[in-house]
Formats: C-alpha cells, structure tokens, sequence
C-alpha cells in the first residue's frame, strides 16, 4: 500500500480541497522552498514575511538568491497588519508570506486582495495551524500555496513533516517538476525518527517526561537527534546537504493515525486557549482581542512575563511544560540577525514581544495546575 497517497488523501478531506492539490516533504520549510521554488523566486526578488518568524523560513528565501523584507508584527494579534505590509511592497516585490502564529491568523482576506490588486503570489505559514480555522474556513485555503508542519509540537504529527497545499492551479505543473528532484530520507534519519518516536509512544510518561525532554534537547542541539533545526540552518545561510527531501513511509503512516484524533485535539486546545485568555484579560494581563477568538484554535497560548527565565524555572519546579518558542525575532537565533538581512532595530514589537513570551500550553486534559501555577505567578504576568 502507498502511506503517502493515504496521508495525503486523508489530509486533503480534512482540508476540503482536492487530492492533487496536497504536496508532502521531509519537514515544513522544505515545502515553503518548493512553494517559493515553483513561484519562479531568485536572485533580485523580494519576498515579504514578518519579522516575528522561524529562521527558517527567511533561509528558505535567502538559499534561492531572493531577499527577505520584514514587517514588524501587531502587538494584539502577533500577525502582521495590512497596512505595515502595503507599506513594504515594491516593483521587486514577488510574494507575500502571511503567518498564522500560534493558531491565529489576522486580516488574511485583506492582504491577499493586495496581492491580487498588485500581481504578487501570496502562501500562508500555516506551520501552527493546521486543521485550525479562519473566518469559518479551514487555515491557509486562501493564499496560493500554504503550507503545514507536523514536527513534534504541531497540530498533529509525524516526528518531523511538512505538506505544502497550493491553492493557485498555475502552480502545479511546476512544483510536480521540482518533486521529481526530492531526495529519499537517508537509512540513517529514518532509523532516528522511528527510535524518536517510540520513544514517545512507550516511554513519554508523567514520570519521565522532564528527564527526556531535557535529554531530547541536549542531544539535538549537539546534531545527535533529527531535532527541529540543524546547526548549519541556525548558524548562518548554510543550505544543508539533502534539504530537499520528500516524506518518509514511517512519517506517512504515522500521520495516518495521528490525524484521526485531531479534531478531538483542537477542539481541546480551542477551549483551554478561550479559558487562559478569559482568565488573562479577568486578571488586566496580556490577552488576545475578543473580535478573533471564535476564529482559531491555539497550538499553545502566548503571555508575557517580566523575568522568562524566573518564570520558566518556576514553572519547571511546578512540572507544567511551558514552551519558550519566540525569544527571537528569528526563533531560535539571538543576537545579530544581520545575516538574515533584519535590523533588530527596526522592529520594536517583536523584540519586545520576544523578549517577555513564554507558550502556555494549550492540550492538558486536566488545566487546574496551570490555572494554580499562573494565580501564584501572576505578579509575574504582564
Ligand atoms: C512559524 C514557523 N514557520 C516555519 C516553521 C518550520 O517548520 P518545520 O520545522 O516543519 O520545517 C516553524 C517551525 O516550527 C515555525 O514555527
């Protein structure tokens, strides 16, 4: 049986758009490469993205020559406004990326008419938001192309993964030409992610959690682990050797059986995401405005904090695991970002929001010790 024609059909039900549409890859911003790859993307083009991202996503933009444009993001929504993204646009302007961050998205509709008043491709970085809806319709069947991650902490997944949707037909033809390229994952990295996750299903217990976490990250920020970023991706514009890398068949099958308990899932993470922003905006703390709740459903919930490493320890000692995704405008890259083209001084609002988030999470069957954790911590909240 073929795994990857089951996932993608199973994925483009989910979506509600035909099987022919939905493309599969080792790891999202591999799909972003093919999308901006096929979209005829090089040298002397300019393609614009928030400047509250994955550094990946730049990268995919700089190892095709083309030049990444930053817009800083809206403090209400952590996306990025029609009007600071219009202000970006110019004749070298080929594309337009638009972020759902965390789960939400904002003024998709709007930045999309721009792209198609002025003949610009637009995709949707739906790496958070898979299955999550806007505006009553699925994430990311708006813009040209979308595309989706299932690496560990996504929606669903897969270990590692990436699907690209593309919405605009023009493209197709072009991006079944690149997918002849893709290279099979090598015996080595398909070894690794099948002991990654296994260790997940058999071993990821209450009682060992802490100890393998600590022990996954160690091991992937020394490359021993298929971790989320090699070091080369985060070092510099390094384009690793087998980027380009099509799905795996135990990637495949896992996701088959990770997407039925999706809507389960999101429906879990839609509830306790509407409880902590209820209890954020009770408490005069950094909250997400009412008008875009109904629309989404948080992969995890973002606050704000005075001291991030205080609160992370605190929240450690109290076993709740808060994720500290963000700390850069260019997660996880600190520093000089002149690199990637960004002048950290040129986006006030995702500098401060990266130096004060923490990710609460959004998938706990029992929310009390959280809900326990922030009234004792909420001095500590902005
Ligand atoms: C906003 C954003 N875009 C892109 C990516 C890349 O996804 P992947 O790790 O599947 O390549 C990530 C990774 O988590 C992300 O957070």
């Amino acid at each position: 049986m073929n795994f990857n024609k089951e996932y993608c059909l199973l994925i483009s039900k989910h979506l509600g758009v035909s099987e022919n549409t939905i493309f599969t890859y080792w790891k999202g911003r591999v799909a972003l490469y093919a999308a901006l790859k096929a979209m005829g993307i090089g040298a002397g083009d300019e393609v614009i993205l928030p400047a509250f991202t994955c550094v990946v996503v730049p990268n995919a933009v700089l190892y095709l020559g083309a030049t990444p444009v930053y817009v800083d993001i809206d403090k209400e929504t952590l996306c990025t406004s029609v009007s600071a993204v219009e202000s970006k646009i110019t004749s070298n302007t080929k594309c337009i990326l638009i972020q759902n961050m965390l789960g939400l998205s904002s003024e998709v509709d709007e930045i999309i008419d721009i792209t198609k008043k002025k003949g610009i491709y637009s995709i949707e970085d739906c790496t958070h938001g898979f299955g999550g809806s806007y505006e009553g319709i699925r994430n990311g069947l708006k813009t040209d192309c979308a595309f989706y991650s299932t690496q560990w902490n996504k929606p669903f997944s897969t270990g590692v993964g990436g699907i690209l949707y593309v919405n605009n037909e023009t493209l197709l033809p072009a991006i079944e030409r690149l997918n002849k390229e893709l290279k099979t994952p090598s015996i080595k990295n398909v070894m690794v992610l099948r002991s990654l996750l296994y260790a997940r299903k058999y071993l990821l217990k209450n009682w060992s959690y802490w100890f393998l976490i600590r022990l996954y990250r160690r091991l992937s920020s020394l490359g021993l682990v298929v971790g989320s970023s090699s070091k080369q991706e985060i070092d510099g514009i390094h384009k690793p050797g087998g980027y380009f890398m099509g799905l795996s068949e135990v990637q495949a099958k896992t996701g088959v059986k990770a997407l039925n308990n999706l809507d389960v899932i999101l429906q879990k993470r839609k509830k306790n995401g509407n409880r902590l922003n209820d209890w954020m905006r009770d408490h005069s703390k950094y909250h997400i405005k009412e008008a875009l709740l109904p629309n989404h459903s948080f992969l995890k919930f973002p606050a704000l904090v005075k001291d991030r490493i205080l609160f992370l320890k605190a929240a450690e000692n109290h076993k709740i695991p808060m994720g500290d995704w963000f700390t850069s405008p260019l997660h996880p890259v600190k520093g000089d970002l002149s690199e990637w083209k960004l002048s950290v001084a040129e986006f006030p609002i995702a500098c401060e929001i990266s130096a004060q988030i923490v990710n609460l999470p959004t998938d706990l069957d029992d929310m009390g010790p959280l809900f326990d954790f922030l009234e004792k911590h909420k001095n500590e909240l902005i």
